[in-house]
């Protein structure tokens, strides 16, 4: 059960404005800043080696915290600096040869097929793209058509950057596990805004940030690797951390997951990310997510009623990253007719999901993503502040 009052108080900002940017970087909840600012003292006081060593017990139980999040072992947990360095140290382990495919979604975020065509372009691997279904999701049926002894990779995005869209994330597990081939799932907007059981899915790799629906600290992100596939991958690159030199001419890799970490790490915000974690565990995901929908449903009902508004969200279960145009208004406009009313909302440029933007001849979208933090009045503050623009 969602008690708002007391989470707004946890969240102080929320007195101050109706913040609904949640798919850029939320805000932190008060024990999440105050995990941050205690390490932060505590290494201004002893130095940082001793105050890591001090607070050793609790930074490793990041991990574990992680681990219940996704419902994993902590051995198959890495923490990074954010997702997208997760997300490749994932894909950049994984071997190509001429003609192998990479099959993914049309939504795909632009980091991740940039790093497909690097990729394609060093191996000759060829990038597949399954078709959307009617509703804009990834076709699950065209997958399974697509599957032959090339596809060596699938790679999608489940709750893509903007248009509103979650793909079939369970689904599509089941065809990589049916066919034994390797599933790479990014994660970013899905943690945090909904229940991500790593079992359920059927994903082997999957990358995540800490800024957006989890409300943790900028500067985090973690990779979750199947046990059994992670002492097959070579990362792409490591340091005596992921790999202690164990003689002159050799290293030996770190046998669980964090042979995709080095040594070197911002501790103040692992723990803020530690926080944030067990700060929505202790929620419920369930909960969240039932808020999560409820607000953005509330938003895409009032903004359908506006004229000239049209709403750019695909598919049947579209999640709490509402994107929309104004006809007249370009999205930078709204975003800062927004401001000024004391509504932080945010805009997604057409190059960052570019397949999918030029497909529906999308401009620069106006990106509103609520959180279970936010109340009804913000939402309609919102609708309110794009009725008046025209
Ligand atoms: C779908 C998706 N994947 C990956 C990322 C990258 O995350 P990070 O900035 O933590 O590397 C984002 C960020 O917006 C995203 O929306």
């Amino acid at each position: 059960m969602i008690d708002l009052a007391r989470i707004r108080a946890d969240t102080p900002a929320t007195a101050r404005r109706a913040y609904l940017h949640n798919a850029g970087a939320a805000l932190m909840p008060i024990p999440v800043v105050d995990a941050l600012k205690r390490h932060i003292d505590l290494e201004a006081e002893i130095g940082g080696y001793a105050a890591a060593a001090q607070e050793h017990d609790a930074l490793e139980a990041v991990y574990g915290s992680v681990a219940r999040l996704l419902n994993a072992d902590p051995v198959e947990i890495a923490l990074t600096e954010n997702a997208t360095v997760a997300w490749q140290m994932a894909f950049y382990a994984l071997p190509f040869a001429p003609g192998d495919r990479i099959l993914t979604a049309e939504a795909e975020y632009a980091a991740n097929y940039v790093a497909y065509l690097q990729v394609a372009k060093r191996t000759g691997a060829v990038i597949d793209v399954v078709p959307s279904d009617a509703d804009g999701a990834l076709d699950v049926a065209a997958l399974e058509r697509m599957i032959d002894d090339r596809a060596k990779l699938i790679a999608i995005t489940w709750v893509p950057t903007n248009g509103g869209l979650t793909n079939p994330a369970a689904a599509v597990g089941r065809v990589a596990r049916a066919h034994g081939i390797p599933y790479l799932l990014d994660a970013c907007q899905a943690v945090g805004q909904m229940p991500v059981d790593v079992e359920a899915v059927g994903c082997d790799m999957l990358a995540a940030t800490g800024r957006k629906f989890l409300r943790g600290p900028r500067g985090t992100g973690f990779l979750y690797v199947r046990r059994g596939l992670l002492e097959t991958l070579e990362p792409p690159m490591i340091d005596h951390f992921a790999a202690p030199w164990v003689a002159p001419d050799r290293y030996e890799l770190r046998p669980d997951a964090r042979r995709f970490e080095n040594w070197e790490n911002n501790y103040a915000a692992r723990a803020g990310l530690g926080v944030a974690v067990e700060y929505a565990l202790a929620l419920g995901l369930e909960a969240i997510e039932a808020r999560c929908r409820l607000l953005a449903d509330r938003l895409r009902g009032g903004l359908a009623d506006i004229r000239g508004v049209t709403l750019r969200d695909l598919g049947r279960n579209p999640s709490a990253i509402v994107s929309f145009t104004i006809e007249g208004h370009e999205a930078s406009a709204v975003v800062a007719a927004a401001a000024r009313a004391g509504v932080t909302i945010g805009a997604s440029q057409p190059s960052s999901t570019l397949l999918d933007a030029q497909a529906r001849s999308l401009p620069t979208l106006v990106r509103a993503s609520p959180h279970y933090y936010n109340s009804e009045a913000e939402i309609d503050q919102l609708v309110a502040v794009c009725a008046e623009l025209k």
